[in-house]
């Protein structure tokens, strides 16, 4: 039995603010239970769901040591769909209703969460084979292990994964302050360590000391190899490129399933799509106080609201477009406050055209991806896209920029072959992308039959785990036949 320990900042069904939550909360379950067992470790924040925290139990305390501070560690433990889940306990660090606050207290926090992790097998009777980690948050964990912890054979004995989420976010910080807090030798924080200019970097530890490092489609691995998207870090993983891997993400099959989702007024499948999928655009379009009217093109967002998800474009256009076209916009999130007001200002001056709901609702996404006819993602960069991904399964068509994850997952239509899955553009450009959003809107205006052909290539795509678990379990394997 290899033994897995998967450490993130974010996991469902305790705690998310992206994609990566919905990643961590679901691939420990799919893996091949009589070989691996997979377990997950999270900080227990305060802001966590209040029902959760109640079925917590608590199992170890220890203390960590931080620089030169000296910090309690609780470890809480659960257990979710037979997969075990501790998170480690400390008031001060992971207090406030977020789980993220300024990079100044996070690199702390993190490094706390980070030394807290290695801390705890002894405690929690669990000695990993291998400890995956995701994103800058546990970049040090590597660090540690390969440095610190190097004297104690049982831990030489244990390998690193680390996966890139998102390679914009570094966790980079004044290097003599992260000296002071990690406590880590001098030479860690040199160039062929974790220093990139000037200052100490996260992500860069977890590339730099890790055996393997993954990301979440083979397009961006090829991206952040080069100086456009390597956000500085190019040049690291051109170096390092040979421990390199682009495994693509999957879906929770289960979670996000229109024939069995309780958050949506009507349940389908694709025997009666055609049927079903009006009813909840219906609902959808009352939820959101938009004309009920069957015919209108319905486009739908769900998305964090930065600049990585292409709202540039989507400002560039939305006046015009909105006021030439007989379309109807259905959009939730939250972020910048700038692409915020811009929702909001263009739900006032075109109220039967554009709904904005500004916020997180889980209900009101899956309502979304269920009763929208297209799904508008163009994101600047997009490290794979899960958004994509749920539209497929909910027959409603994406329409996407070619980028990372969009560009590996969506087939555009091709109208000679009758192929493909949804519609995309390459150029980080307005226009194109409003050309695009035409060409959808006069197929489903158009042509109800190729349109409807569509939606079922979509709805029969599998990205779910199962066609990505493979490749996860071979690297473990590989990775564990080396170790001896
Ligand atoms: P990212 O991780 O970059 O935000 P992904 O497409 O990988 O992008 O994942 C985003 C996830 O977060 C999806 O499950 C999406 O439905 C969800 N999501 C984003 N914004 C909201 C919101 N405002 N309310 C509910 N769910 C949201
Ligand atoms: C990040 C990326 C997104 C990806 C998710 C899960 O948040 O922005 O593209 O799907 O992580 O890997």
């Amino acid at each position: 039995m290899k033994k897995i320990l998967f450490a993130a900042s974010e996991a469902l069904p305790f705690i998310k603010t992206g994609g990566l939550a919905d990643v961590v909360g679901s691939l420990p379950k799919y893996f091949n239970r009589s070989e691996f067992d997979v377990r997950v470790i999270l900080p227990k924040y305060a802001c966590m769901d209040e029902g959760l925290a109640g079925r917590l139990k608590q199992t170890a305390d220890f203390t960590v040591s931080l620089g030169w501070r000296r910090q309690y560690a609780g470890i809480l433990e659960t257990e979710v769909d037979g997969i075990r889940y501790y998170l480690v306990d400390n008031e001060f660090y992971f207090a406030g209703d977020r789980p993220y606050g300024e990079i100044y207290q996070d690199v702390e926090k993190f490094a706390f969460f980070s030394r807290a992790v290695l801390d705890a097998f002894g405690e929690i009777g669990f000695w990993p084979d291998i400890i995956h980690c995701n994103d800058w948050q546990t970049g040090l964990i590597p660090v540690y292990l390969k440095t610190m912890y190097q004297q104690q054979e049982a831990y030489r004995k244990i390998r690193t994964v680390f996966s890139i989420h998102n390679i914009r976010f570094q966790g980079r910080w004044i290097l003599n302050e992260i000296k002071d807090v990690t406590g880590l030798g001098a030479d860690v924080f040199t160039p062929k360590g974790i220093e990139t200019y000037g200052e100490a970097n996260y992500l860069k530890g977890g590339i730099v000391y890790s055996d393997i490092v993954t990301t979440v489609s083979k397009s961006y691995a090829m991206e952040i190899m080069t100086p456009e998207g390597g956000e500085g870090l190019d040049g690291v993983l051109r170096y390092y490129s040979y421990k390199l891997f682009g495994i693509l993400n999957g879906l929770d099959y289960r979670e996000y399933n229109p024939a069995a989702d309780r958050r949506i007024p009507y349940r389908y499948s694709r025997s009666n799509v055609g049927a079903v999928k009006p009813k909840n655009k219906r609902k959808l379009q009352e939820a959101m106080g938009l004309p009920q009217s069957p015919d209108t093109f319905l486009i739908g967002m769900v998305s964090r609201m930065t600049d990585q998800k292409g709202f540039d474009l989507v400002a560039y256009i939305l006046d015009s477009f909105l006021a030439g076209e007989n379309v109807q916009f259905a959009v939730l999130g939250t972020g910048e406050a700038r692409y915020e007001n811009m929702f909001r200002y263009f739900a006032e001056k075109y109220p039967d055209k554009l709904s904005a709901n500004i916020g997180y609702s889980e209900d009101m996404a899956h309502l979304i991806y269920a009763g929208a006819d297209a799904f508008l993602m163009p994101s600047l960069f997009e490290p794979c896209g899960l958004s994509q991904l749920i539209s497929l399964r909910y027959g409603t068509v994406p329409v996407v920029r070619e980028t990372g994850g969009l560009r590996d997952t969506i087939e555009p239509y091709n109208k000679y072959t009758q192929e493909g899955c949804g519609f995309s553009f390459a150029n980080y450009n307005a226009d194109e992308m409003a050309f695009v959003l035409r060409a959808a809107k006069a197929l489903y205006e158009s042509e109800q039959e190729n349109w409807h052909n569509l939606m079922l290539r979509g709805m029969e795509r599998d990205f779910s785990w199962e066609s990505s678990i493979e490749a996860y379990e071979s690297l473990y394997e590989d990775m564990c036949r080396v170790s001896g």
